[in-house]
Order: structure tokens, then C-alpha cells, then sequence
């Protein structure tokens, strides 16, 4: 899977004197059903979530309140999506490795995911997301490689 298919969808919104309604169905708004919600908060300033990729996960990271960036990686390819507005969800399809940063004081990450809580459904060891995705990794230090995407200097090597 690319990061071409992860992109933001626009929620609908009533507004009305009272203030704003979002709303979402899962697989009338989203292209997957919603087995499960989480939500992350009071995220101290400079902490990183995520660090990890879904093996057959689709989920919906939505800026519920604050903003944060996050940073999405197929494993040729790189993309970074500031959210900050709650009726934009920002669609994460399953083998993306994906990096939460920047959390604004008292934000509030929601996230709709396809499947119940599977700990097997985890990649967490970078090296072995790569192997997965085909990368060709033989040749380069992933590892080392990562931490100089992470740092914005190089984007990762695409395999051929
Ligand atoms: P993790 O997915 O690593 O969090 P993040 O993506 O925000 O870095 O989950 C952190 C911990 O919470 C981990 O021990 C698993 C647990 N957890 C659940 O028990 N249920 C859930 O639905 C989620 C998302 C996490």
C-alpha cells in the first residue's frame, strides 16, 4: 500500500447560532467500518507517538482539538500532513508506518480504526516493516537511514 492512498477527507459539518456538528459513518464518510475509537491527550510538548505501522488496520486520525503533524511512510515514500481542524480526518490505509510529533498544548488526537486492539497487527521494529514493504534494505542501514529521514536530510531510498 502507498501513501498516495492516504489522504484527508472532509467530514460533514452542520453549523447553526449553537455552535458546529461533525459527524462520521463508517463506510459512508470513510472507506472502512469503525470497530474501534481511541483517543490520545494530554501529550507532554516534544513527545512522539506512534513510531510503528498496521498490517491490515485502516484508520482516521482526526485533530479533535490543539493540532499536530503526521508523518506517513510506505517505505519508498514519504508524506507529512499538518492536522488541525476536526472536520478534516486524515485517512491512514493498512502497511504505513506512521510518526505523531508537534502536539499543541491540550490537543487532542482522536483516531477510528477498522479493527478491534491486535498487538499482532503491529509492526514495531522499523527493519522489519521495511522487509515487509520489500524495500531493498540488504544494501543500506535502515536503521540508519530512518533516523536520517526522521531528520529531514535524506528521503528514503527507493527500492527499484
Ligand atoms: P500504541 O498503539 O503504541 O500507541 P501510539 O500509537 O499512540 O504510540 O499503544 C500504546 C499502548 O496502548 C500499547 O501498550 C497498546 C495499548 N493500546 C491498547 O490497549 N488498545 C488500543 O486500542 C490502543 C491503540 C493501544
Amino acid at each position: 500500500m502507498s501513501v498516495k492512498e492516504c489522504k484527508i477527507i472532509s467530514l460533514p459539518k452542520t453549523s447553526d447560532p449553537r455552535g458546529n456538528l461533525t459527524f462520521v459513518e463508517g463506510s459512508r464518510h470513510i472507506p472502512f467500518d469503525i470497530q474501534r475509537v481511541y483517543y490520545l491527550y494530554d501529550v507532554p510538548g516534544g513527545a512522539e507517538r506512534g513510531g510503528h505501522a498496521h498490517k491490515a488496520l485502516h484508520q482516521l486520525i482526526i485533530a479533535m482539538s490543539g493540532s499536530f503533524d503526521v508523518e506517513l511512510n510506505d517505505g519508498y515514500e514519504k508524506k507529512t500532513f499538518h492536522l488541525d481542524r476536526p472536520y478534516y480526518g486524515l485517512y491512514v490505509c493498512p502497511m504505513i508506518w506512521r510518526e505523531l510529533t508537534n502536539f499543541s498544548s491540550g490537543s487532542v488526537c482522536m483516531v477510528l480504526a477498522s479493527n478491534l486492539y491486535d498487538e499482532n497487527d503491529y509492526y514495531r521494529d522499523y527493519g522489519e516493516f521495511l522487509a515487509a514493504c520489500g524495500t531493498r534494505s540488504g544494501d543500506v542501514d535502515a536503521r540508519e537511514s530512518h533516523a536520517k529521514w526522521r531528520r529531514g536530510k535524506v528521503l528514503y531510498h527507493l527500492a527499484t
